[in-house]
């Protein structure tokens, strides 16, 4: 007999749209009885929905569509995941906050400025809950790099740098829809989105004005390429080497293997991202460099590494070398807890540091602007601001204000004399002092 999907718990019922590719994260919500389920299922592929039937079982009734408009007119759905390719974002996410459902998006938000614009406002009109998927905010490196940074052990900082290695670009970005700019405006947000956001985030503030250089060096020199009525087949293999002898890469490429941008940051420091898309090994690299010291990570995936330098000498003595532990689960661990996340945001409202569209808003600003500088001749470009309403509504965990109380109609009751007014506390609680990183295993200077 079929399961019923009717809500007789507190289930959190969802429906993920764009079910294959990247929507398998959304496996990790599928746990019946303990707080979120898959009830509903979208893509235009047959296979992406064999194979959420098959996961959930044969007899689970999964409601499956081919149209997401039929998905969000579903009573049953709660919740949805937007996991569709990044053209679609802007037009999904505004349908799904209007038809009241809560909203995970893939991130970059939308691939225009004007379109992540549009997203805040409709989920600001709606009150529907809106959540983007930054789940590099979960990595447990990048969770460490931060720690270290809050605690002062670097002083302030005053410049970070990402180098971005993309071993598999020619697999993953030059086969299919990644190739072109009206699919994605450049690869500066469709991957760089992530890494923008995190030095936004571990630098406390964002990008006021950036400035970039950047080419086509590459894949447009691959000879073996996919017919334009083909699908592109975006899938890892060790054999797609040179760079320049893949094979299946698009018939039209007009996106960036290669870019660099320069950051100012609102609160002044200085930031430089860079993304390569045909280097043999694959690693985002990061420094941050404070006025008393400096962190880089060497390995984001197997055998992650923050070296400390605190005092002076040489690069390859830092002062403590700090070896992160394996994690299971998809992203080095990002994607379970970040789908957790998202159910307790949609269910309870919790608010989570992972979850901030407005930053989600700006690291495409970043990116679109960045790719804007690149093709433009390198002219510098200004981040236009988000509206101050805008920000104080989400920085304020999405809560609307409520609603003014109704006049009463009857004549109000004389006002009692105003009692004097009690002094306020008046001085301010000490600022909590940020816990000292933890020692991992130290490595002293001689
Ligand atoms: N955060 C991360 O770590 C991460 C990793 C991978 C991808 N992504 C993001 O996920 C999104 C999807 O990327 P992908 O690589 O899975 O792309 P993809 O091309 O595999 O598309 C995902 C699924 O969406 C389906 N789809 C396409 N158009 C649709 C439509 N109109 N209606 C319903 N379904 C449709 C596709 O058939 C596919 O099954 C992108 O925005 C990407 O940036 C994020």
């Amino acid at each position: 007999m079929a399961k019923s999907t009717s809500k007789t718990d507190a289930d959190l019922r969802i429906g993920v749209i764009g079910a294959g590719g990247r929507g398998a994260l959304a496996r990790g919500a599928h746990k019946p009885g303990e707080g979120a389920r898959i009830v509903a299922v979208c893509d235009i592929l047959p296979e992406p929905l064999d194979i959420w039937q098959d996961f959930v079982g044969k007899d689970y009734k999964l409601f499956k569509t081919d149209d997401y408009k039929k998905l969000l007119a579903q009573k049953d759905v709660d919740a949805v995941f937007i996991t569709v390719p990044d053209y679609l974002h802007e037009e999904f996410a505004i349908a799904a906050l209007k038809a009241g459902k809560a909203v995970y998006l893939e991130k970059p938000m939308a691939i225009t400025i004007e379109g992540c614009d549009r997203v805040l406002k409709t989920a600001y009109e709606t009150g529907s809950k809106l959540f983007v998927g930054h789940n590099m905010r979960h990595m447990d490196f990048i969770l460490k790099m931060k720690e270290l940074i809050d605690s002062g052990i670097i002083g302030e900082v005053q410049t970070a740098w990402c180098r971005h290695f993309v071993s598999y670009g020619g697999d993953a970005y030059f086969k299919d829809w990644h190739s072109e700019a009206k699919n994605t405006t450049g690869l500066l947000l469709q991957k760089g989105a992530h890494d923008i956001d995190v030095i936004h985030w571990l630098c406390g503030g964002f990008t006021k004005r950036v400035v970039g250089m950047g080419r086509l060096s590459v894949y447009d020199k691959c000879k073996n390429r996919r017919k334009a009525s083909e699908r592109g087949i975006a899938a890892w293999s060790a054999a797609n080497w040179p760079p320049k002898e893949n094979t299946g890469i698009s018939p039209v490429i007009d996106v960036e293997d290669e870019s660099t941008i320069m950051m100012q940051l609102d609160n002044g420091i200085l930031a430089n991202y860079m993304q390569c898309h045909y280097t043999p090994d694959a690693c985002r690299n990061y420094t941050f460099i404070g006025d008393k010291g400096r962190i880089e990570n060497y390995g984001d995936g197997y055998g992650r590494r923050i070296d400390i330098y605190t005092s002076r000498g040489p690069f390859a003595q830092p002062d403590q070398s700090i070896h992160l532990r394996e994690v299971a689960g998809g992203h080095g661990g990002a994607d379970p807890g970040i789908v957790w996340s998202f159910v307790l945001f949609a269910k309870e409202g919790k608010s989570v540091p992972s979850n901030s569209p407005i930053a989600a808003r700006n690291a495409v600003a970043a990116g679109v602007l960045g790719t804007k500088s690149i093709r433009g001749n390198n002219m510098p470009q200004d981040v236009p601001p988000v509206s101050a309403e805008l920000i104080k509504y989400f920085n304020g965990g999405q809560k609307k204000a409520a609603a003014p109380a109704k006049k009463a109609a009857a004549k109000p009751a004389p006002a009692k004399k105003a009692a004097p007014a009690k002094k306020a506390a008046a001085k301010p609680a000490p600022a909590k002092k940020a816990a000292p990183a933890k020692k991992a295993t130290a490595k002293k200077k001689k």
